[in-house]
């Protein structure tokens, strides 16, 4: 347990009222630098500002698997759409599906139209501050509900995210690895925790992860934690967290077909709504097999035709394994008609169709062109 000291507070930013703290010295140290250093987010409420829940919300569910960085121009672009809770549960969840595009792990997108339902249906649109309830909606998690409760609402709740596991293994030593040292990161994340301002502490802790605590080269010498850090001081932070070696993920390999008609227009289908990549569009493509050589013949096209394979292996990693696809083309007629179960997308649709991540590196690698994917 940490030792509580009552410090100065510097203001609750959310309410924009000075509100006593009682803290441990380090919460307060690190709140200080917080109140110093945070990151300007677009999701962020000013000092003078109070929380909106629902952008609190958006943001969290976006930044579930991806990065901040990525993750501000799609945040943007989302609440100038859609500003409130009501317009994004209002909308058309194949307009969420397109906007998320990019943005991978689309079951997050399903999950956020029907929470945003959810939410108006059953409360008039307005997020729950108890986190039993917010883990009954869809999407939501222990971290998320901990997040949106403590950032949105300013009370009480213990949020542990990569950055924050990072920030507390180091602080305290601590010597499991994960993931069997979740539950003593969590433990010592809640000691740690204030009873006032856990929402800014919780972003001051991931801000420091982000910028200071770094996983390589810790910027030791500006953290607030400098002289109280354990790992700091034994001389070797960057070792922790300690973490079991793991194996590498298995490889699948398979072949993805690019059909042009004379107009351009774009042989595609939709993938089955459950699973992987659910209900985004794609190019025809082959089953995905575990150990397979790379694909050097047009197995699984979609129709007979001469293929042209391409000479770029597209490769893209997935939670469970990595794959690589073999891009092969040809073109057809313009009275070509589409299989069963597919369709032609106009060329000019091609540029805001849902295509996932994936489908966009084999479509550049289709025109031979760079991805920055
Ligand atoms: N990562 C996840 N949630 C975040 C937040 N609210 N601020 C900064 N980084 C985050």
């Amino acid at each position: 347990m940490i030792a509580q000291a009552e410090t100065e507070s510097r203001g609750n930013p959310a309410q924009g009222v000075a509100s006593p703290v009682v803290a441990s010295p380090a919460a307060a140290d690190l709140l200080h630098w917080y109140d110093l250093h945070a990151r300007i987010l677009p999701w962020r409420a000013r000092p003078d500002e109070a929380a909106d829940p629902y952008r609190v919300w958006l943001s969290e569910i976006m930044l579930q698997q991806t990065t901040v960085q990525t993750v501000k121009a799609y945040f943007v672009a989302f609440t100038a759409k859609w500003p409130t809770v009501q317009s994004l549960a209002a909308a058309p969840v194949e307009d969420i599906m397109k906007m998320w595009a990019g943005l991978g792990y689309y079951s997050r997108a399903r999950n956020l139209h029907a929470c945003a339902q959810q939410v108006v249906a059953s409360n008039n649109g307005v997020f729950p501050d108890d986190e039993t309830t917010l883990r009954s909606l869809p999407g939501i998690g222990i971290y998320t509900a901990a997040a949106i409760r403590s950032i949105a609402y300013d009370k009480r709740a213990v949020v542990v995210d990569g950055n924050i596991e990072r920030v507390i293994a180091r602080l305290f030593q601590v010597e499991e690895a994960l993931p069997a040292a979740k539950p003593v990161i969590r433990a010592l994340t809640d000691d740690l925790t204030p009873p006032l301002r856990s929402g800014d502490f919780a972003q001051g802790m991931m801000d420091l992860g982000a910028t200071v605590c770094t996983p390589r080269n810790p910027r030791c010498g500006i953290c607030p934690f400098l002289g109280v850090c354990k790992a700091q001081k034994q001389g070797d932070p960057a070792t922790y967290p300690r973490k079991l070696v793991k194996n590498s993920k298995p490889v699948r390999r398979g072949a993805a077909f690019i059909v042009r008609r004379e107009d351009g227009a774009l042989l595609v289908r939709t993938r089955p709504s459950k699973g992987l990549l659910g209900g985004m569009t794609e190019v025809p493509g082959s089953d995905w097999i575990i150990g397979a050589p790379v694909w050097l013949d047009p197995h699984g096209a979609p129709f007979a035709a001469h293929w042209q394979r391409t000479s770029r292996i597209v490769r893209h990693v997935f939670t469970h394994f990595q794959l690589e696809l073999s891009v092969f083309r040809t073109s057809a007629s313009i009275d070509a008609a589409a299989p069963a179960g597919m369709r032609w997308l106009p060329d000019q649709a091609i540029k805001g169709e849902a295509f996932p991540t994936l489908y966009r590196k084999v479509l550049a690698a289709a025109l031979d062109q760079p991805t920055t994917a």
